[in-house]
């Protein structure tokens, strides 16, 4: 069963990832990996298989191959897989070490071509699906015995994310001006607090957004805001939702962040 709702009512993830590519450097690159590190406790992923499910952009597949695991990739949406292909074509040209293919995460007859993995890695991915539960089913048996499930799933925040639904929602629907006034409303909501205070503390209002990759696995609050706001299917749970279905399929809980409650 793959994902079933109508391409118009889905946010287009990968046109977004391919305006974030042309922005991509070495330090967001550096960015990336140093991300994995410090999510995977290592210094390297010699000799592990990483699948990065819903891999977007590329960015993190990229890191994974440069800590030299055998990676595979693939996303639902075609944009995306061109991303990350044009990524290992740039990086890992004709390199065995790293395939990217189209697939969905719901759909059971093309995971059953993947063996079961030591990381599998689907960062924001499972809540964009339009069936959470029936993903998390599907990733959860594809972790080899002793092997790790990164997952990030938004944090259910009652009436506030009932609201963001409902904008993201609309923002699919309307058409460009209407989805660019809705995003500049968005980032003034979002990031107004923080242009003030970083225009009265340091005189410079867009400080923390130019420095935004360094803390956020090298990528960049304009696309990151764009994900956001557009990002839809969009389910959210709660953290202990999650963790008691992951607990159930056997697995062990090693590192938890929470945001917003
Ligand atoms: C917010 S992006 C995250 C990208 C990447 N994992 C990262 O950490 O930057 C979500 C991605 O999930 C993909 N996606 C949505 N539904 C999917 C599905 N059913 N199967 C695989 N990928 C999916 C989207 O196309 C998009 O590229």
């Amino acid at each position: 069963m793959t994902a079933t709702l109508d391409p118009k009512e889905r946010f287009a993830f990968g046109k977004n990832w391919s305006r974030f590519l042309e922005h991509l450097n070495d330090d967001r690159v550096v960015e990336a990996e140093k991300s994995l590190k410090e999510k995977m406790a290592c210094e390297n992923l010699n000799g592990k298989i990483f699948l990065d499910i819903g891999s977007g952009s590329g960015l993190f597949s990229l890191a994974a191959y440069r800590l030299g695991a055998k990676v595979f990739s693939f996303d639902y949406d075609q944009d995306s897989v061109n991303c990350t292909k044009y990524l290992q074509e740039k990086y890992a040209k004709n390199d065995p070490r790293w395939n990217v293919e189209q697939g969905s995460v719901l759909d059971k007859y093309f995971l059953n071509k993947f063996s079961k993995v030591n990381i599998l890695y689907s960062w924001g991915v499972l809540h964009h699906t339009g069936r959470m539960y029936q993903a998390f089913e599907n990733v959860a048996d594809m972790v080899n015995d002793g092997g790790s499930l990164f997952i990030s799933i938004y944090n259910d925040q009652g009436k506030a994310s009932r609201v963001w639904k409902k904008i993201k929602k609309c923002y699919t629907k309307s058409s460009f001006f209407i989805k660019k006034v809705i995003v500049f409303l968005c980032t003034i909501r979002l990031w107004g607090p923080t242009f003030a205070k970083d225009f009265i503390g340091k005189l410079n209002p867009f400080k923390t957004w130019k420095e935004y990759g360094k803390n956020n696995r090298g990528m960049s609050a304009w696309h990151d805001v764009v994900d956001w706001v557009g990002g839809y299917p969009f389910e959210v749970a709660k953290p202990k939702e999650v963790f008691n279905f992951f607990k159930s399929k056997g697995f062990e809980l090693q590192l938890l962040k929470t945001c917003a409650g």
